[in-house]
């Protein structure tokens, strides 16, 4: 449904969003999460919509309605998260706005753990896959407009840097998510734009301002991420 006087930038272009955290179990009652509330990946797929794209949001477990007139994948795990995105290609543009939990515990008990003479139990973790590196990087499929977020608590421009080149993507969308910065579960972020063309840093907004305009930002670049 087009909405009046939001311009159709996105018309005819598919684009999937990953939003929220991942949890990843340790047993049947307890899991590794972390304190994303997804608020800035449900504003992109509404911002996306109003842009007249077709919106698929491949989400983690959130507290958030899902948006009318997007297809929502829910997921639980990274790994399902990826599965999910896998079966969403292809598409003109894949944002990666979804916290991914870095790790899993290695085994996923059948039974839950109980308190033993032994002490705490020793939790080994496995690395989980990398989203948005594994579709930034493919040879099949690799979608026209590739976008990561960073999330930082320290030397973000930094951090936002390395991450554009090790990912492969064309644009970093970077934000401090540090103590006090009150960005992971709020209602407002402040994030710099990072690219090969160098950076633009952009005022405090709420997240659906960032979305508005990120969106509009996307819609201007051309495929290769150059501007
Ligand atoms: N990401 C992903 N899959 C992962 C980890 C991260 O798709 N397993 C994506 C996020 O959605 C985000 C970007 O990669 O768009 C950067 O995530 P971030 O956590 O900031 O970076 P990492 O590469 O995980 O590095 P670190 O957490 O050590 O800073
Ligand atoms: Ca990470």
């Amino acid at each position: 449904a087009k909405l009046a006087g939001v311009p159709q930038v996105l018309a005819g272009r598919k684009v999937v969003i990953t939003a929220g955290p991942t949890h990843e179990p340790i047993d049947p009652v307890r899991y590794i999460a972390n304190r994303s509330s997804g608020k800035q990946g449900y504003a992109l797929a509404e911002a996306a919509r109003d842009a007249g794209a077709e919106v698929v949001l491949v989400s983690g477990p959130v507290n958030l309605p899902a948006p009318p007139g997007v297809r929502v994948m829910s997921v639980e795990t990274a790994r399902e998260m990826a599965e999910a995105v896998e079966a969403a290609l292809p598409c003109d543009i894949f944002i990666a706005a979804a916290a991914v939990a870095d790790w899993r515990a290695q085994s996923d008990a059948a039974q839950k753990i109980k308190k033993g003479s032994d002490g705490p139990p020793m939790l080994a973790l496995v690395e989980n896959p990398d989203i948005l590196a594994g579709v930034a990087r493919r040879v099949a499929q690799r979608p026209p407009l590739v976008v990561g977020f960073a999330a930082e608590t320290e030397h973000v421009l930094d951090h936002a840097r390395v991450k554009l080149a090790k990912k492969g993507c064309d644009l970093i969308v970077a934000n401090d998510v540090g103590a006090g910065s009150e960005v992971m579960g709020g209602a407002e972020n402040s994030v710099v734009l990072v690219s090969r063309d160098g950076e633009q840093a952009w005022p405090r907004l709420p997240k659906s301002e960032v979305a508005r305009r990120l969106i509009a930002h996307i819609a201007g670049l051309r495929p290769d991420g150059e501007t």
